[in-house]
Order: structure tokens, then C-alpha cells, then sequence
């Protein structure tokens, strides 16, 4: 390889001055358009992952660009210290479009599950009467919500917590679509609030049982407990359905919404609620410089405006039936395929747990034929393409796919 060329620089660049934390494939990506990116040497690929999920609408959606462009030619960042004429709409559009009383604006997802885990303890300590500091919230085993010390600490995976303690108190976790262990810890009164992901994406898309969303929703409300969905992954039209959770016609307590949000241009995340939780938090003992900023609003309004308008939910759902069928084909036909599970265009193939380099090879072949995946936890490989992808482009993955598995 020519060591001159962009590739080769970008790399030792990022490896002689970046954090280590990632990663990545070899490959570094110069263009996008919808479905598609381009590597440095004009090579063109197809994103099987969207940014984990963050790229719904596709690469550089012209809309976006230009919401992007008018925006900020206009008014970027006020900070909450005075009103900006984007955020009071965007709320409103917000909180018709998803049917809750109230948004509270944040960035990065890790910050919006977090924000719901302060909202949470808030509502125990000033509406459901726990003493104070003795709130608790429950996670599922798998969870993954970020790398704040919040998130690591409701972590059950090593990799995330271990080295990092001391960890935070009042977390306690339960196996996921585990009904009757979920049961059993909110038999204790000072329970708050339960968060899950109705689908686990980083643990490796795990789907739980039919009917354990609408299961967990009466658990919750039985026992006076907020069902929290972090939908930072699973939403925004991901699965097949606006939410994950209306696939059980099920409605959270609190909604946590990231990464398409902010349509793959910034990072927007956002909680919705009820009145009677985000009151709890008054002026001054919440907030962020950039939450609920202008560029931001406008931009998350025009992503989930894009989201309907373009009916992704329903190529989601299509699109992903499709997927679902060509890569089940191949789990039947490959040995070394244990199984594939998904909804919509969120989908896995898992290779066996005792190979562990199987499923890194495999994306790097991938990634040699021309479609971009990448390993989650070893043996598994998310397939999670853009929203906007078409039957063709499907198609085309599949026999690439095919054929990396061939080898
Ligand atoms: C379900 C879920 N929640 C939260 C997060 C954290 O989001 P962010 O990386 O924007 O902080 C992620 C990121 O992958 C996620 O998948």
C-alpha cells in the first residue's frame, strides 16, 4: 500500500494522537449519500450500521442539509439562559408527535438516560414519598446506555465498569425478560423506576419474549413503579414502528430519544414526560449549555418530519421482513451461522461464541466486498442500514453477505 495515501495517514494519525477507545475497521470514510459511503480512494460501500443507529434518514439528507444550512446561518447557540424561537416549537411538535406532556432537551444519549434517571429518583423522593437518598432503579443485565459513570455503574458487562470504580449506589439489576425477577425487586417500596430497551442493541440485538413490554408496563404500574424505555437505539421508525415499544401498544412513564434525533448531523437527545415527573425539576437544578439549542431543534424537527413524510417506519418494517427472510436463509444454509434475530432493520447474525475472531474476519471481508458491519460483543454482527435503504440495496447485501460467508 502506497504509504502516502489518505488511508494510511488517517490511520497513523488517529493512532499516534487519539484516545485508543474504539476499535475501528480499516477503512476511513471520506463521503455519504443515503444508504452509501465512500472511502478516501472513492471506493463506495453500503452502512450497514448507521452510526449505531444515528444515521435513520441516511448519509447528508438534502433536507437536513439545508434545515442545517438556513439554521445556522441564522442563530446556532443561545445557552438556556434566555429563550431561543426554535425550542418552544420543537417541544410542542415534540410532544404531539409522541404523546407526552413535556421535553427536556439534552445532547449525547448518555445524558438523556441519565437526565431519566435523576427525573426518576426526583418523582420517588417528591411524589411517591421514598426517604431521601434511598431510591432505587433497576436495570436489566445487557443494558447499555453510555459510558457515563450513571451508565457504567447500571452495567453488568466488565468491559464497561471494571477500573473505573467507585461505582455509583442504588442501581440493581435483573436478568432481561425475566418477569418474575423483575417482580420479585419491585416488592420493595423504594423501586422508582425500571429502564430497558425494548430491544438490546449493543448487547447484541436481543428481542425479548412477546408481550414482555406490555408485561413489564403493568409490573410497573402495579407497583407505582416509571417504566423508562430507552428508545436511543430502537426508535425513531428502527424496529417497524415509530417506538419499539408500540409494537405492544405500550407506553413508557419516560421516553428516551438520541441519536436519529439528531438525523446523523449533531448530537440531539431528548426525555418526554409527564407533567407530574419533569416538574419535579426546578429551575437552576438541571440543565446543559447546548440542550435545546436552536441549530439542534430545528434539525431534530426536520429529522422525525423526515421519518413520516418518507413513511421509514413502514420501509423500516418492509425493508427489514425482507432482510430478515435472506439472512435466515443464510443462518439455514451456513454451519457457521448460529442464528440471526431482529425486527425491523435491526437485525444480528450471530457466528459461534467459541470462535471469537469469526464475526471480526467476517465484517472485514465485508468490508473488502463492499458493505460496512461491525462486531458487537465478539461473535455477534448488528446489520442496522439506514431507514431509507431500497429492495435492490437489500438485495445487494445479501449476496455480499453470501459470498463473505462463502469465505
Ligand atoms: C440504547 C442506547 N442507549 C444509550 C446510548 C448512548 O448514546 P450516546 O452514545 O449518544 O451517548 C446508546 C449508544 O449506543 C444506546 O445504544
Amino acid at each position: 500500500m502506497n504509504i502516502e495515501s489518505p488511508l494510511i495517514s488517517a490511520l497513523e494519525l488517529e493512532h499516534t494522537y487519539g484516545a485508543q477507545n474504539y476499535h475501528p475497521l480499516p477503512v476511513v470514510l471520506h463521503k455519504g449519500s443515503g444508504c452509501r459511503v465512500w472511502d478516501t480512494d472513492g471506493k463506495e460501500y453500503l452502512d450497514f450500521l448507521s452510526a449505531y443507529s444515528a444515521v435513520n434518514q441516511g448519509h447528508c439528507h438534502p433536507r437536513l442539509l439545508k434545515v442545517l444550512h438556513e439554521q445556522s446561518s441564522h442563530l446556532t447557540l443561545t445557552s438556556r439562559a434566555f429563550h431561543n424561537d426554535q425550542l418552544g416549537k420543537y417541544c410542542e411538535f415534540m410532544c404531539q408527535t409522541f404523546g407526552f406532556d413535556r421535553l427536556l432537551p439534552m445532547n449525547t444519549g448518555v445524558e438523556a438516560a441519565e437526565s431519566s434517571v435523576k427525573l426518576a429518583r426526583r418523582w420517588a423522593y417528591e411524589v411517591k414519598g421514598v426517604a431521601p437518598d434511598r431510591a432505587l432503579v433497576v436495570f436489566p443485565e445487557g443494558n447499555f446506555w453510555g459510558r457515563s459513570i450513571g451508565a457504567i455503574s447500571a452495567s453488568s458487562d466488565p468491559d464497561s465498569y471494571g477500573g473505573f470504580g467507585p461505582l455509583l449506589p442504588g442501581f440493581i439489576k435483573v436478568p432481561y425478560n425475566d418477569l418474575a425477577a423483575l417482580e420479585l425487586t419491585f416488592q420493595d417500596p423504594n423501586v422508582a423506576a425500571f429502564m430497558l430497551e425494548p430491544i438490546q442493541g449493543e448487547a447484541g440485538v436481543v428481542v425479548p419474549d412477546q408481550g414482555y413490554l406490555a408485561s413489564v408496563r403493568a409490573l410497573c404500574t402495579k407497583y407505582r413503579v416509571l417504566m423508562i424505555a430507552d428508545e436511543i437505539q430502537t426508535g425513531l421508525g428502527r424496529t417497524g414502528a415509530l417506538l419499539a415499544c408500540d409494537h405492544e401498544q405500550v407506553k413508557p412513564d419516560i421516553l428516551v430519544l438520541a441519536k436519529a434525533l439528531g438525523g446523523g448531523m449533531l448530537p440531539v437527545s431528548a426525555v418526554l414526560c409527564s407533567d407530574e415527573i419533569m416538574l419535579t425539576i426546578r429551575p437552576g437544578q438541571h440543565g446543559s449549555t447546548f440542550g435545546g439549542n436552536p441549530l439542534a431543534c430545528a434539525v431534530a424537527s426536520e429529522a422525525i418530519q423526515i421519518i413520516l413524510d418518507e413513511n421509514l417506519t413502514q420501509n423500516a418494517a418492509s425493508m427489514g421482513s425482507f432482510l430478515q427472510a435472506g439472512l435466515q436463509d443464510l443462518v439455514d444454509t451456513y454451519p457457521i451461522l448460529q442464528l440471526t434475530r431482529g425486527k425491523g432493520l435491526l437485525h444480528a447474525l450471530v457466528f459461534d461464541e467459541n470462535q471469537p475472531d469469526l464475526a471480526w474476519n467476517f465484517c472485514v471481508k465485508l468490508m473488502s466486498l463492499g458493505v460496512l458491519a461491525k462486531p458487537t460483543h465478539g461473535h455477534i454482527v448488528r446489520l442496522a442500514p439506514p431507514l431509507v435503504i431500497k429492495e435492490n440495496e437489500v438485495d445487494a447485501a445479501l449476496t455480499i453477505i453470501q459470498k463473505a460467508l462463502k469465505n
